[in-house]
């Protein structure tokens, strides 16, 4: 049976596509599906966050300009299930190199059609903005997915998304499924509220049911290069992702049933939970050390190309504000402790003098 092909698109920027793309991937083997992620942007983020090193020899690249054959750029992940089509940061030149080429907008609808894939699921992440590569990926794919957050400007990338696949739809892909709009990044407040009881009141049933809170486990799992559902499975927002996950699989037996296509019910979601739980056992603690050295080495890494060239007494200066930026003291109330040190010290001499003058007998 062919995969079921799913990009995950918006043109805004930052918005949890990655998150979403990883996330999903690692839930659904969770539920016990085979999973290739096709990571089309030139950043690397889902490539990074499943574990990969961006440094590896092929890419998607290779795949867009013919060098090289799925098999050969295929890789598996921690995960068992979920393998990758890695980002090489070659892939920023794509669009110069795809303009040549005839038919540029079904490279990857040529791709994926020829090869004889042995998974259940095909995920794109997509890159920010409407270029060659999310071209691509929407008219490869059966279904889209927007992710989205209730923020003013968000609201105005999701208005021009929408065109976007319309356009798809009207030209290249005329079968292409809006599967579902999923709020991301979710905060609970007033303005977040309006926005997002406006849109659902617009787009009805397409908005999923789930929505994923903002959380800090999120970025800390992003640092560990762990999708969050492996970093903290009880977490709100891998428990959220799972919630999501649920309603995607849901959502994809009836439209399977629709087409006359038997789709196996998942497993419980405990099992999935389970899965999830064992993940992180083996890999949490491992990639959470390396994760430290990576924050680390960053660190020292824009030391360096900030401040290479200072003289030892500024860096000296500069180390001694970062301390203080770092470790989030006021530098008034340190002024305030030396001061009164020095008060003490200067007291304690004078006494000491005094005292020195009376044994003397100068007083
Ligand atoms: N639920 C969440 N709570 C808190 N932070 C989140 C959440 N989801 C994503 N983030 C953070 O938001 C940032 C953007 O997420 P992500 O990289 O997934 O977005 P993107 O749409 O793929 O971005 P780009 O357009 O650059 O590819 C990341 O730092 C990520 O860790
Ligand atoms: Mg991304």
């Amino acid at each position: 049976m062919k995969p079921y092909i799913v990009a995950i698109f918006n043109q805004k920027g930052g918005i949890s596509k990655t998150t979403t793309s990883t996330n999903l991937a690692v839930c659904l083997a969770a539920f016990g599906k085979s999973v290739i992620v096709v990571d089309l942007d030139s950043q690397g983020d889902s490539t990074k966050s499943l574990g990969i090193d961006p440094n590896v020899k092929r890419g998607v690249y290779d795949l867009f300009v013919g060098a090289a054959e799925i098999e050969e750029v295929l890789l598996p992940t921690l995960f068992e299930g979920v393998r990758v089509l890695p980002s090489t940061y070659s892939l920023a030149g794509i669009e110069i190199k795809l303009s040549e080429l005839k038919d540029s907008q079904r490279t990857l609808t040529n791709i994926l059609g020829h090869a004889s894939l042995d998974c259940d699921y095909v995920i794109i992440d997509c890159p920010p903005a409407l270029g060659i590569l999310p071209i691509n990926a929407l008219a490869s794919a059966h279904a889209v997915i927007i992710p989205v957050t209730a923020t003013p400007y968000a609201n105005d990338g999701l208005m021009r998304t929408l065109p976007s696949i319309k356009y798809v739809q009207e030209g290249l892909n005329k079968n292409l499924l809006l599967q579902g709009v999923l709020f991301t990044i979710h905060d609970r407040n007033k303005t977040a509220r309006k926005i997002s009881e406006l849109i659902r009141s617009r787009l009805g049933g397409t908005v999923y049911g789930a929505e994923i809170p903002r959380d800090n486990m999120v970025i800390e799992a992003a640092t560990a290069r762990l999708p969050v559902c492996v970093y903290a499975p009880r977490s709100p927002a891998a428990q959220a992702h799972l919630d999501f996950t649920c309603e995607f699989l849901d959502r994809h037996q009836k439209i399977a049933a629709k087409a006359g296509v038997a789709v196996p019910p998942p497993p419980r979601r405990e099992e999935a939970v389970e899965r999830l739980s064992h993940w992180q056992s083996l890999h949490g603690n491992t990639v959470g050390g390396a994760a430290k050295d990576r924050v680390r080495q960053g660190r020292h890494e824009l030391d360096r190309r900030l401040y290479g060239d200072r003289t030892i007494m500024e860096r000296l200066h500069l180390g001694v504000v970062h301390f203080f930026i770092e470790n989030r003291f006021s530098l008034v109330a340190f002024l305030l402790v030396i001061l009164a040190a020095v008060v003490t010290l200067v007291g304690m001499g004078l006494e000491g003098v005094r005292l020195l003058a009376t044994t003397v007998g100068l007083s």
